[in-house]
This record gives C-alpha cells, structure tokens and sequence, in this order.
C-alpha cells in the first residue's frame, strides 16, 4: 500500500548516500506508485541552490547511479514535482526556522527527517529540529550509521537524540536489513517446518555468516581507518543476520517482538576477552594482489593512507550463544575487503549421520548444508547426497545441490534495493525493519570487548595478498575444529 502524506527532509541532500542511495530509491517507488500523491522530498544542505538547480542535480544523479533503469521522462515529471530545496548551515540554530516555513508541522502530513550527514552533524541537527517543532509527533527521524564508534559514543549520540525524539519517533537504518533475502530469513525459518523443526543443536554442528566483498575502501580511506571492519561491517551487518539467525520464534511479526527475539541474542554472545582472543579471532590487512584481473594496490598504498595503520580490513571470528538452543553450536562470521568474489551467505551445516552403511563407496558422507545467498544472485540451496542413476553391484552416491535462484523463480519480480523497502517501512510507521538502542548499545559492547582484547596482544594484523579469502589463520580457525569454509562457488 502507499505511503501516508509525508514530507521527506533529506538533510545532506548533495552527499552521496543521497545521490547514490536515497533518491534513485525514492524514484523507484514513486514508479511502483508508492509514494503519496502529495508527497514531498525536502532536500536541505549548506549550498546556495535554487530549487531549479536543485532538480536539475537530482535528475543527474539518477542518471548516473541508476545504470540499469533510465529515468522514465512520465515518471520524472511526476516525481520533480515533489522536489524541493532548502539551504541551511546545520550548525547554526536560527537557520532552522526557515525549513519550518517550507515544512511547517501539519495536520495529516508526516515529517521525516533523514539523516545523511556525518553523525557529528546529528546532535544540532536534533536540535535544530526540536526549536522549531519538527520533533513532535507525529515527526520521525532516520538515523544513518555509524551510531558512534563504541558503545560510549553510541550512548552520547542516543541520549541526545532521546532529548528531542521518543524511541518510537527514531528509525536507526541498518541496510542489511532492508535487503529481500535478509527478510527472505523470516519465511524460510517461521514458514516451513523442514526448517523450524530442525534448527538448533541437536541437528545443526555450526553456522557460518560470511560477508566478502572485492571493493577496497573506496576512496575513503580515512573514515575506513578510523573504523576497521569489525566496527564498519561486524557489529551491525553481520550481528543482526546474526540475531535473524539464532532469534526465537517472535510471537507475531511486529516491532517489539522481533526487536525483543534479536536483543536476546546480542545479549547472549559469549564475550570474546584476552583469555579467548588469539583461538578465537582472525584480523588481516590486505596487500597488494589481483581481484578479478585487476591489480589492486594494497591497504596501506592507497589514496591517502596512514604508513603505521593496523587497522583491520578482514575479521574472522568464531563465538557462541550461550543458550538453550544454542549450546555447544559455534557461529564464525567472516568478512573483509578485496576478496576474490562480492558474496554475502550463510551457511547452516546439519550434523553428520550417526551411522554410514555407504562406506564401501563413500568413506565418510559428507554433512548436509543449508546454504542462502544474500548477494549477489540471491537463493537459496541445500546440500544432499543422492544415488547415482544406474545399475552395478554397489550404490553410487554423489553430493548434490537443490538450488532455488530467486531470479528465475520469480523471473518477473525486480529485487528492490534496500533503501527503497526502508524509506517505504519508514513512511509507513514500520519500525521492525530499524534498529532498537538496545540493540545498538548491545552490539557495541560486545565489539568493544573484541578490540580491548585486541589491544592487549602484540600481534597486530597479519597480511593476506587483495584477492584471497584472507589470511591462512582463518582457514584454521576452523580446522583446528575439524571444519572448513564454504569457499567453492
Ligand atoms: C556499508 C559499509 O555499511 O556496507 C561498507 O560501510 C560496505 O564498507 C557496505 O562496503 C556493504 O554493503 P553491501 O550492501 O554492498 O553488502
């Protein structure tokens, strides 16, 4: 259904997030005929621009961001009338006042503020808001990451947004969770009982979440440096596929009881200390290398880098949930940077049979795996063994796959970028797709235990060569429990 009548105010109009992200994914819904006729998107930034000069760079960006789907001139025509410009130097309070003139609180339209600025910007920006009313209900706002850099800092930026805005009024994105295949995780667990019934310990030997991607820092490498990857794509990316994962069954599908299933989780991550961190955790630095057929320079060659950075650009971990169903089923999550292949999956591998009476043509059978691919080409697969076709005295048997690509099961369906399902969740008052503060502090927390631990051994990041799947440690961190990536795409 379409969204209720809100005004979007997109502050850091002229970014990139926006550019690139946040309105070729408000185009795509004005072209699904989602948004409210009489919808606006606000744009605010610094820079002196009429709305004319405004319009015209909205229309270049989705030009040049939207490679696969030109700009439809019927559907431009519908969504440039919604556009609109308003200049502020968000730092300066009194300058607020002139967005309550463009957006002025009204009956039956909901203002959202979107944040797409640096989050040093987001505290004035509250406050900004909140002198001029904008912070009554029924406003939102959308808070992009990173949500501090631990869980201090997380703390500050919450306490002073929770000044203006109730925690019902804030939408704290994570992309992750806006994508089709993560959602795709709710049915496969809670709508077949192949899957509901067997998944904990007593049928699953482990999990693996991997997040590998070929790009590099892209340009921004002193921001990457400041984070790493455990902060950039660990603690929220991975732990909240993480927490889709392991959750209990939520009572109904709404806010607070998927928000309370996925806290229990967060809340039950065995911590990761100087006791643990050496067997448990992997960090690496890439080095120059080959990613696809290009030649990659390494971490510490490109634009702008620090020579004495240690900071990680690959993470591979192994960790625990220390409950019920999870008792004795470790969970090792890997990601990095300059990786062979883009391929964000997760990998659910059931327990061997108890008992062979194959052995004379397989020595040992292989586990089952439940394997679904977030991106790209998004599916979902299942490992068996089956019989071969076929006469002889003994049975042949083979590994197989049962492969379900999204693509050609629902040919005629886009996949809808992530941003477009978010800002329409947002729109439509839809919090569980968002991230509670909980949840936030949470994860900080357990991430902040992983980089004290870090501090306290003297080994920094081993080097993997840009194109591998990262340093040899991480192929043994999981032989040294008998068990091994799922590398072979
Ligand atoms: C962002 C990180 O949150 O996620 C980036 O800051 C990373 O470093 C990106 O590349 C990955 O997102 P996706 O959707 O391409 O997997």
């Amino acid at each position: 259904s379409s969204a209720a009548c809100c005004d979007l105010i997109l502050f850091g109009a002229l970014g990139d997030l926006a550019r690139r992200k946040l309105l070729p994914a408000m185009y795509q819904l004005e072209k699904s005929g989602l948004l409210h006729a009489d919808a606006r998107i606000i744009g605010v930034a610094r820079d002196s621009l009429t709305d004319a000069a405004f319009k015209q760079q909205v229309l270049e960006s989705l030009q040049q961001f939207m490679t696969k789907d030109p700009v439809d001139e019927e559907i431009w025509q519908r969504f440039v009338g919604k556009l609109q410009y308003c200049e502020i130097d968000l730092s300066d309070l009194s300058a607020y006042d002139a967005l309550a003139k463009v957006a002025p609180l009204t009956k039956g339209r909901t203002p959202i503020s979107y944040f797409a600025t640096p989050p040093a910007l987001f505290p004035l920006i509250c406050d900004g808001l909140a002198r001029v009313g904008l912070n009554q209900q029924p406003s939102r706002v959308v808070l992009e990451k990173p949500l501090g850099h631990d869980f201090k800092s997380s703390q500050k930026i919450n306490n002073h947004v929770a000044q203006h805005f109730d925690e019902s009024q804030i939408y704290r994105i994570d992309h992750y969770l806006g994508k089709e295949t993560v959602l795709n995780l709710l049915a496969l667990r809670f709508a077949n009982s192949i899957f509901a019934d067997h998944w904990s310990h007593n049928t699953i030997d482990h999990i693996q979440i991997t997040a590998a991607e070929q790009v590099g820092v892209e340009g921004r490498w002193s921001y990457y440096d400041d984070a790493g990857q455990l902060r950039d794509m660990v603690q929220n990316h991975l732990l909240q596929v993480l927490s889709l994962i392991a959750m209990e069954p939520p009572s109904r599908l709404d806010t607070e009881c998927i928000r309370e299933e996925k806290l229990k989780v967060l809340r039950s991550l065995r911590p990761i200390t100087d006791r643990n961190v050496d067997e448990d955790t992997v960090r690496g630095q890439y080095t120059k290398g080959f990613v696809g057929d290009k030649t990659a320079p390494g971490y510490l060659e490109e634009k702008g880098a620090r020579q004495d950075s240690n900071t990680e650009t690959f993470v591979a971990l192994k960790t625990h949930i220390d409950n019920w169903r999870w008792s004795g089923v470790p969970f090792y999550l890997r990601t990095g940077k300059r990786m062979p292949q883009k391929r964000t999956e997760v990998v659910i591998t059931f327990k061997r049979q108890p008992h062979n009476i194959f052995h004379e043509t397989v020595a040992q059978l292989p586990p089952n795996r439940l394997i679904i691919r977030l991106q790209p080409d998004e599916g979902v697969e299942i490992q068996m063994m089956n019989k071969v076709p076929g006469l002889g005295k003994k049975m042949q048997l083979k590994p197989t796959t049962l492969d379900l690509s999204f693509y050609e099961t629902f040919e005629d369906k886009r996949i809808a970028d992530a941003y477009e399902r978010l800002l329409l969740e947002a729109m439509q008052g839809n919090q569980y797709l968002f991230v509670s503060r909980d949840e936030v502090e949470y994860a900080w927390r357990w991430i902040d235990g992983i980089r004290a631990a870090w501090e306290q051994v003297a080994e920094g990041p081993r080097s993997y060569q840009a194109g591998t799947w990262g340093p040899s440690a991480s192929v043994t961190l999981l032989a040294q429990d008998g068990r091994e990536w799922d590398d072979d795409a």
